[in-house]
């Protein structure tokens, strides 16, 4: 969703600060930019509908300037166009907004009789005229922003510029990201960390409603209008995790960064043997169900994970979309675990599930891949992914370290269990598996001759039963995500009740057979969709490979241990789906109306 960047420093180069870091936030989702920067005593504000570059365009980046403030929009109201773009400025006060302001309507009707007027359709505007107000009251732009949790409902992380003050940025958060980095005689905002990691690698978590005031050489941050000490952190990931090191698409590097991926994230648990694992993980024997929630393809990992720790673990999983989830009734009691899946760990639907959870007293256990985030913050328990900086919005690294993770819940329920007794064979094959993941993609001949067999079709069905099925899933999601070609991924004893109509000569059906438990089920299913004219592209095992005609392809992966199958699996889904939208000349990295991380409702 919408990218903020703040600058303020001594090297007056605040457009190619603004300008560099929207640009490292692109892949959030965007379709409009803006700046607001400061030129010879006057805030300056130029802005644009479409890409950066139009921006880019617009201005002259020799421009001296020491404070400025830069935002990517992705519309929420109002049409992407000039007017609506932020930043937005009303009376002495600039800013930009990433979030919702739900009461905007209302606010606008008490500020119009106050004889406000607007010249955009957004919320943005409001919240920008309700401080300044407020301002114009006060005179103390602190107190102002401390009002501003409560009267703005909703989402906001607002950078802020004050005519009056222009030496200063100003910034305040409530549910929508926004970190405070700290420079040299320089100092930066910004919505998530590629922004300024060229320049810094400390900075300040501001929480819900903490007010963040940044000069060239001191930031300060208030709540409840007290100055108070916040801890700095330092970065972990490096600047080159941010760029695309030589391969043609961010989601490209990241497909091939999921062997250490995995690595990453399982090895830290076992780096005492399986007595690590039970020590760094919740103790989950006081459990007797678990409720997964999460959005998009973390929702299919959950998918994943319900059907290895209900097989091996055995207990009762339901998995749940976050949007949905935070408006049902729940039956949950004090033997029950949410687990929350997520990235970003901003993502709105879902702090709201983990918010439910949290206040019906619920254990609340978050498996997520950015340090520090609200998801990771707010829930009781976290087990962070090792996956790094995900750039790409089509999620490749960061969903592979969420199955990862849920093999290892589901293998220490199961140890502590007594289910499984032998820890060695699975902790020897995770080595085998990170040289078989390496293997499958420095071969992917046959995955690139699926790719152009289907590169040109209208839809494409993905089917498989149990934890294949989740599979499918997947896979869907990633190519009609990137490549817009329609696709819907079906159980496969489910399609013969309607959707095999669809089913004509030459429509290709990706089918996964990896579950030998019930490989001859879905063989059968496959049988009905080849016999109505489909081309079928089958994706199985070693152990399952045999000879059919029921197949026009057969994609065949290594097998490895059974909890971590799907890390094999996946891959030439993902392979498939990036080479079909690279066919198409497709936006890989940033598809159409799509923002990495979804921190509205
Ligand atoms: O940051 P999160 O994991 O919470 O994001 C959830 C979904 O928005 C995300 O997985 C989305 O579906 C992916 N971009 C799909 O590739």
């Amino acid at each position: 969703m919408c990218g903020i960047v703040g600058y303020v420093g001594r090297k007056e180069n605040a457009l190619h600060v603004l300008i560099e870091g929207l640009k490292t936030l692109e892949y959030r989702g965007y379709d409009s930019a803006g700046v607001a920067y400061l030129d010879k005593n006057n805030i300056n504000i130029i802005k644009e509908k479409g890409k950066i570059v139009n921006l880019e365009n617009k201005l002259n980046l020799d421009t001296k300037s020491s404070l400025g403030i830069g935002h990517t929009r992705w519309a929420t109201h109002g049409e992407p166009n000039e007017i609506n773009s932020h930043p937005h400025k009303v009376g002495k006060i600039t800013i930009v907004h990433n979030g919702i302001i739900e009461n905007y309507e209302e606010l606008k009707n008490i500020l119009k009789q106050s004889g406000y007027t607007f010249k955009s359709e957004t919320d943005t505007e409001i919240a920008c005229a309700l401080i300044d107000k407020l301002y114009s009251e006060k005179n103390d732009i602190i107190k102002v922003l401390d009002k501003c949790a409560d009267l703005l409902r909703g989402s906001y992380a607002l950078g802020i510029l004050i005519d009056d003050d222009l030496n200063t940025l100003y910034a305040i958060r409530k549910d929508s990201p926004l970190i405070v980095a700290l420079g040299d005689n320089e100092n930066y905002i910004a919505s998530d960390v590629p922004a300024i990691l060229k320049y810094t690698n400390k900075y300040i978590l501001l929480e819900n409603n903490e007010v963040a005031k940044l000069t060239n050489n001191n930031v300060t941050v208030f709540k409840n209008g007290k100055i108070i000490n916040k801890d700095i952190n330092t970065f972990e990931w490096n600047v080159e995790a941010a760029m695309k090191n030589g391969y043609d698409h961010f989601m490209l590097k990241e497909i091939h960064e999921q062997p250490k991926v995995i690595y990453d994230t399982v090895s830290t648990f076992f780096n005492n043997g399986i007595d690590s694992l039970i020590e760094k993980m919740p103790d989950f024997k006081k459990y007797n169900k678990i409720h997964i929630v999460a959005c998009g393809s973390a929702y299919h990992t959950g998918l994943t994970g319900k059907s290895l720790i209900e097989r091996y673990a055995d207990i009762p999983v339901d998995v749940e979309i976050a949007s949905e989830y935070r408006y049902k009734k729940l039956f949950l009691d004090e033997k029950s675990l949410v687990i929350i899946i997520s990235q970003s760990g901003e993502t709105a639907d879902s702090i709201a599930a983990l918010r439910i959870a949290n206040d019906n007293n619920i254990d609340t256990l978050a498996i997520v891949n950015v340090v520090g985030s609200s998801i990771a913050r707010e829930a009781k328990y976290v087990l962070y992914t090792k996956a790094g900086c995900e750039i790409a919005v089509a999620t490749t690294k960061a969903y592979s370290a969420q199955v990862a993770m849920l093999a290892l819940i589901a293998f220490n329920i199961a140890y502590t269990k007594g289910f499984i007794s032998n820890s060695n064979e699975f902790m020897n094959e995770l080595n085998n598996l990170v040289n078989k993941m390496n293997h499958l993609l420095d071969n992917i001949d046959e995955y690139l001759e699926v790719a152009k067999e289907i590169y040109q079709v209208e839809h494409v069905f993905f089917l498989g039963r149990g934890i294949d099925y989740s599979l499918a899933m997947e896979g869907s999601l990633k190519l009609k995500e990137i490549s817009y070609i329609h696709s819907e991924a079906y159980a496969a004893g489910e399609l013969k009740h309607g959707t095999i109509s669809l089913i004509e000569k030459d429509t290709p059906v990706i089918a996964i057979v990896t579950d030998e438990k019930i490989a001859e089920k879905t063989i059968s299913n496959i049988k009905e969709v080849k016999a109505r004219g489909a081309k079928v592209i089958l994706i199985t095992t070693e152990k399952l490979n045999k000879v059919g005609d029921y197949y026009d392809y057969k994609l065949v992966v290594p097998n490895t241990y059974i909890l971590v199958q799907s890390l094999l699996t996946i891959l030439p889904l993902q392979i498939i789906a990036y080479e079909v939208a690279k066919l198409r000349g497709c936006d890989i990295d940033k598809p159409r109306n799509l923002a990495k991380s979804v921190t509205v409702e």
